[in-house]
């Protein structure tokens, strides 16, 4: 049987207690196989070091099979242009391990309440491919403040990745059964193609992709519609590409129609590499309490053992990503062990125990 190298990064705040939980629920489904490397990174490590992502770390995730991270950043590391340091751990590995694909399944899980009236378990299942590596984002770092009165970033499109990006989005559309209102396979653009022409020309490279999927229709919104679309119409979606910014904010409001950021899981794919994490921060506040609710992080470990799965031939650990998941649907649906999150008072420890129980 094939094993696989797990780097792990647990970074700061939550972080450490939501990627131990998440390690102990992995090796209670796949055993052996998963052999983890516990790697130092974050705003923490900045702190006491100077370096948010030591190159020992870097080098390890480069040569790992996955990455599974905790979360990082405390809001009082700051860099002197006042961004946090926390977020460089992050952005580091997304652009120098050239993640430019970050999924974010939009699932509206048994035992999770919609703030949304009316929408059951199943209805809302849709997933948001966030361009990942350029768009806004590519001016972290070197946007400018001139004395104190002009500040810019600069927003980059690249054909290549735009294209390659919609490509990701398309070829996921044809690995789904469509959006749940109608079954259609569908990619919906996100963008603002109306005002600006850095948006338009995001539109026109994914107009060029489509014709290659005649099968996949192809929808398009605005970043401001999408907002009303996502809550008034969310069976609708099947899968929407975003930039990086847009990507981001959409993600968030799309997380928080079916339960918030604690049930928010995220791949961030790249040709050779993944990393993969629970799309919310590190929560500093609930820090070190045992309060955190693990559920976004061992949704992310599913994506990665269907990622290494479908990467590797490994059917096997397709299997054990869909156990994981029914496993922690079952505990959501059962509705005795709930993370706070969600409305219960069910620990970290509690809910990690409830989700490996289930597996068993
Ligand atoms: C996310 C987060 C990150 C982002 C931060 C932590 C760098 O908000 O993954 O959505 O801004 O992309
Ligand atoms: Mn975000």
């Amino acid at each position: 049987m094939k094993t696989y190298e797990i780097a792990t990064i647990d970074g700061d705040g939550i972080g450490p207690e939501v990627c131990r939980a998440t390690v102990a629920v992995l090796a209670e489904a796949c055993g052996a196989r998963l052999r983890f490397v516990p790697l130092d990174g974050g705003a923490g490590h900045y702190a006491r070091t100077g370096e948010v992502l030591p190159e020992t770390t870097f080098e390890a995730c480069r040569r790992a099979d996955a990455i599974l991270h905790g979360a990082a950043g405390l809001p009082e590391v700051t860099y002197p242009d006042s961004t946090e340091v926390g977020n460089d751990l992050h952005l580091r590995l997304r652009f120098r391990l050239d993640l430019y694909a970050n999924v974010r399944p939009i699932r509206l899980y048994r035992g999770a309440m919609s703030p949304l009236a009316g929408w059951g378990p199943g209805r809302i299942d849709y997933v948001i491919v966030r361009e990942n590596t350029e768009g806004l984002y590519a001016s972290r770092g070197a946007g400018t403040n001139l004395r104190g009165e002009v500040a810019t970033d600069t927003l980059v499109m690249t054909r290549r990745g735009v294209e390659r990006v919609a490509r990701f989005a398309f070829e996921l559309s044809r690995q789904r059964s469509g959006a749940p209102r109608d079954g259609r396979r569908r990619v919906t653009v996100c963008d603002k193609a109306n005002i600006l022409r850095s948006y338009a020309f995001f539109r026109a490279v994914c107009q060029e992709v489509a014709r290659d999927y005649p099968d996949v229709e192809l929808d398009y919104a605005y970043a401001d519609a999408i907002t009303v679309h996502m809550l008034k119409k969310p069976d609708f979606y099947d899968v929407i590409v975003a930039e990086n910014m847009f990507g981001d904010i959409i993600s968030d409001l799309g997380a928080g129609t079916v339960g918030g950021l604690g049930i928010a899981a995220s791949a961030e794919l790249g040709e050779r590499h993944g990393l993969f994490q629970g799309a919310h921060g590190s929560a500093p506040d609930i820090a070190g309490q045992d309060l955190a609710s693990p559920v976004a992080t061992v949704l992310s470990g599913a994506l990665m053992l269907r990622w290494l799965g479908e990467r590797h031939g490994d059917a096997a650990l397709v299997q054990d990503a869909a156990r994981l998941e029914r496993a922690v649907e079952a505990v959501l649906g059962a509705g005795e062990v709930v993370p706070r999150d969600l409305g219960g008072n069910a620990s970290c420890s509690a809910m990690t125990e409830a989700i490996r129980r289930a597996l068993g």
